[in-house]
């Protein structure tokens, strides 16, 4: 067989080694020996190979914006949204564009090839919508970029937003969002569920909400969510992210919220950066984590991902659009600290995620994308351990980035010079 690239020796998420054979912009034979000749052929022994990293909640209206026009004191979401409210006004169509394209390339670097984003509905110009279905375009080849329509200022609350979220998925936008808790009352926040489900079940979109983004253990739009999932047949198609409330509501009301959670197959999309950030801060002490119930989801089938939500904007001051920071702070708030689990964790930033998204032609396998990520660690935890180099990156089939090795040269008094390997496990 004659191929147009072979990846040979890396080391697969499972654990074990195999070659891929790439024939145009699909994989075309994975295993652990392929015989057959190649136009090219990278040695990656030793170095895990895995389906590339996916996003499944990020804002890519406001990313790299941080400081315009002030940040944002008390940390909180409410000032957040107060902030991206002063700045929304002031947004160019170049401006939204320029820093959405440098994140995306920020994203190739960190072998970052899906993000879903949510995108703001409430201003009447749609200049962002504009602005990211163009990014969408430009960006296609190598980043699978999925948008949300979403009313950031709530659908109700905020005048034409409704209209605004009509006119966004007219134009081609992918998903339908919400912001149930923003809006002015529990009730409201309940129909505005309603409505949106109802918007997505006609035209025949998934939802994903920010849903109960708050530590008000009352916040139960989740309930709802689930609710019109089951109601108008979107199983599978409906996730919820943030859930932060879930945190504080009473454990026997959540006994009885998950299961019905996982009958309807609604996904749960927390973001840990943001959410052990921006929550608990109307606490003193103890001071809640906002974090959901990730490990208790997962114990009831439920599919979880971890998302990023913000790089460099009102609400978050740092992130470099590494999915393994998203993981590893995941990892640590949620307490899932066992191999099993911290495997799972690499597998909630990849394949999870992939699912969430609906991403059909993802994943390591015959006759799939030959979209990959290869990185300087020998299997998931020690990436998640490390976050280390993302040696090799390939979009269908092309090299869209590589990065060298990055070994210290290492000259202690008394000892003969040597190389460290960034702390790889020996
Ligand atoms: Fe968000």
């Amino acid at each position: 067989m004659s191929f147009d690239c072979l990846l040979t020796g890396g080391v697969l998420p499972d654990g074990s080694t195999a070659d891929i054979a790439i024939t145009g912009e699909k994989i075309a034979a994975i295993g652990p020996k392929i015989d057959g000749t190649a136009n090219e052929t990278i040695d990656i022994s030793g170095n895990l190979v895995s389906a590339p990293f996916v996003d499944p909640h990020f804002h890519m209206d406001a990313t790299l914006s941080y400081g315009i026009p002030r940040i944002n004191k008390s940390g909180t979401l409410l000032e957040g949204i107060g902030l991206w409210g002063e700045l929304k006004p002031q947004l160019t169509h170049e401006a939204v564009k320029q820093r959405a394209l440098d994140y995306c390339d920020w994203a190739v670097t960190q072998g970052l090839l899906a993000i879903r984003t949510h995108v703001d509905v409430c201003d009447d110009r749609l200049l962002a919508v504009e602005a990211l279905l163009e990014v969408q375009k430009e960006v296609a080849d190598y980043i699978d970029l999925q948008l949300v329509a979403f009313p950031q200022d709530g659908v109700y609350r905020s005048p034409n937003a409704m209209q605004n979220t009509l006119r966004a998925l007219d134009l081609g936008v992918d998903v339908v969002g919400g912001i149930p808790h923003f809006e002015r009352t529990m009730d409201d926040g309940r129909r505005s569920v309603t409505e949106l489900c109802e918007i997505a079940e006609k035209r025949g979109l998934p939802v994903d909400m920010h849903c109960d983004e708050t530590d008000d253990p009352h916040s139960r739009h989740i309930e709802q969510l689930i609710y019109e999932t089951q109601r108008l047949g979107l199983q599978g198609r409906v996730a919820g992210s943030h859930l932060t409330s879930m945190h504080s509501m009473d454990n026997y009301y959540v006994s009885k919220l998950l299961p019905l959670m996982a009958e309807a197959e609604v996904s749960a999309i927390p973001n840990p950066l943001i959410n052990i950030t921006i929550q608990g801060r109307h606490d003193t002490y103890p001071k809640r984590r906002g974090m959901t119930r990730v490990p208790e989801m997962l114990a009831h089938g439920i599919r979880v991902g971890w998302g990023q939500d913000c790089v460099l904007d009102p609400w978050y001051p740092l992130g470099n659009a590494d999915m393994l920071d998203v993981a590893f702070m995941g990892l640590h708030v949620a307490q899932m600290t066992s191999p099993a689990d911290m495997s799972r964790c690499y597998d909630m930033v990849t394949n999870q995620n992939a699912a969430i998204m609906n991403l059909e032609d993802y994943g390591l396998q015959v006759g799939k994308k030959a979209s990959l990520v290869v990185l300087d660690a020998g299997n998931p935890i020690e990436a998640i351990r490390l976050r280390p180099e993302r040696l090799l990156v390939m979009a269908k089939g092309k090299v869209i980035a590589k990065r060298e090795r990055q070994d210290t040269q290492m000259s202690l008094p008394a000892r003969p010079s040597q190389v460290n390997r960034r702390h790889k496990t020996p």
